[in-house]
């Protein structure tokens, strides 16, 4: 018989486990997250980084795959412009120049591309998508504002909101998320500099809503020690990254199994806010040049006709590739499924564990 793990936040999502698989811009479309809510768990589409029109194709791939139910993950950070026209592009920085040259030899193009940098206006039109489509809970990263949250509670939907600073839990449940997904330094993607396991405690010291915890988590020992601290589930992004429903380059899930445990950095040079992701020629050129990096929205706007040109080509030397830190234990890529199962059964037994290992009365 599979072992059973419940949290009330089950209850209160819809879900069998409490297993959420995280929103990752490029990686998680409507397969992967319909794979996910199959197998019990939480599945999300990434939606910052794709058009509205890719946000209302894969939301209805994922209810062609899926009766379960969905979480769609946006951006409304407070600098965000409010579209394209507000951003006065300069120079392409000697990094990218450099970066530039090499591809040019590689005889790659380095084109225009349709990312908003988190536009005000085209987050907007994704949300009203979202809810237009019934999704039943939508992931706010980078910040979540009032309105958000009663527009979605309005169409019925649930409000998750992923924070790297307790400042920002506290701002988040002040406006009235639902979920408050703490994310630890060691998360992939954008991500704050505070460990999970201080964070984490800090958080549950004045939540009054459920915690999640995120941040390197790919083996179930980790989310069973989380929910020892009181965490009701996991956000986990980099071990559904490497699957074989994510949507990501085959040149990036190798990578992320080849990873060792320093292979990641935490860098402003992705668009201007601290991402973590692997080392390569991308993040290197940009050593001892910190200065040429321009805030965000200006640098999302400078990097990313880089980042859709190398992935385009599928050079992994080139590309963006935000990984967690948990990326070094990653050594295969099963089935979305089968890796919800595995987190399963290792949390519960690490659960079982603690009374073989530890005397307490
Ligand atoms: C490739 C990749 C892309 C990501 N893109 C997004 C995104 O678009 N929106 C978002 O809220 N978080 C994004 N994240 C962060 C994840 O939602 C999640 O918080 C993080 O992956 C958790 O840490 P872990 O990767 O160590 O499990 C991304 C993470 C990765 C690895």
């Amino acid at each position: 018989m599979s072992p059973t793990l419940r949290t009330p936040l089950c209850e209160q999502l819809g879900i069998d486990v409490p297993i959420l698989q995280a929103g990752m811009g490029n990686v998680a479309y409507g397969r992967l997250a319909a794979a996910v809510s199959n197998a019990g768990g939480l599945g999300s589409i990434g939606g910052i980084d794709i058009t509205p029109e890719q946000v209302d194709e894969e939301i209805r791939l994922f209810r062609e795959l899926s009766d379960g139910p969905l979480c769609v993950d946006l951006g409304f950070p407070a600098n965000a412009p409010k579209g394209l026209s507000d951003v006065d592009v300069p120079e392409l920085p000697g990094p990218l120049r450099q970066l530039k040259a090499e591809l040019d030899e590689r005889g790659i193009e380095v084109t225009a591309t349709t990312d908003q940098a988190i536009s005000l206006a085209d987050n907007k039109k994704k949300l009203e998508i979202s809810l237009d489509h019934g999704v039943e809970v939508i992931a706010c990263a980078l910040g979540t504002p009032a309105w958000v949250v009663e527009a979605c509670h309005a169409r019925g939907a649930k409000v998750i909101s992923i924070v790297g600073q307790a400042k920002h839990a506290r701002s988040a449940i002040r406006n009235g998320t639902d979920v408050v997904v703490v994310q630890g330094t060691e998360g992939g993607g954008h991500t704050g500099d505070v460990g999970l396991i201080t964070l984490l405690a800090e958080v549950l010291e004045f939540s009054t809503v459920p915690v999640v915890a995120a941040g390197g988590l790919v083996k179930g020992a980790q989310i069973a020690a989380c929910l020892t601290m009181g965490a009701q589930g996991a956000w986990v992004g980099t071990r559904f990254l490497a699957s074989e429903e994510s949507g990501s380059e085959d040149v990036f899930k190798q990578a992320v199994v080849e990873a060792e445990y320093d292979s990641t950095l935490r860098s402003l040079l992705f668009d201007g806010l601290h991402v973590r992701m692997l080392r390569n020629r991308f993040t290197e050129v940009w050593e001892g040049h910190e200065d040429e990096l321009s805030p965000y929205p200006v640098q999302r706007v400078l990097t990313m006709p880089f980042k859709y040109a190398a992935m385009k080509a599928r050079l992994k030397t080139h590309m963006s590739m935000p990984s967690g830190a948990g990326a070094g234990m990653i050594t295969d890529l099963p089935g979305a499924a089968e890796i919800l199962e595995r987190l399963v059964e290792e949390t519960v037994e690490a659960l079982r564990g603690v009374e073989k290992t530890v005397e307490f009365s």
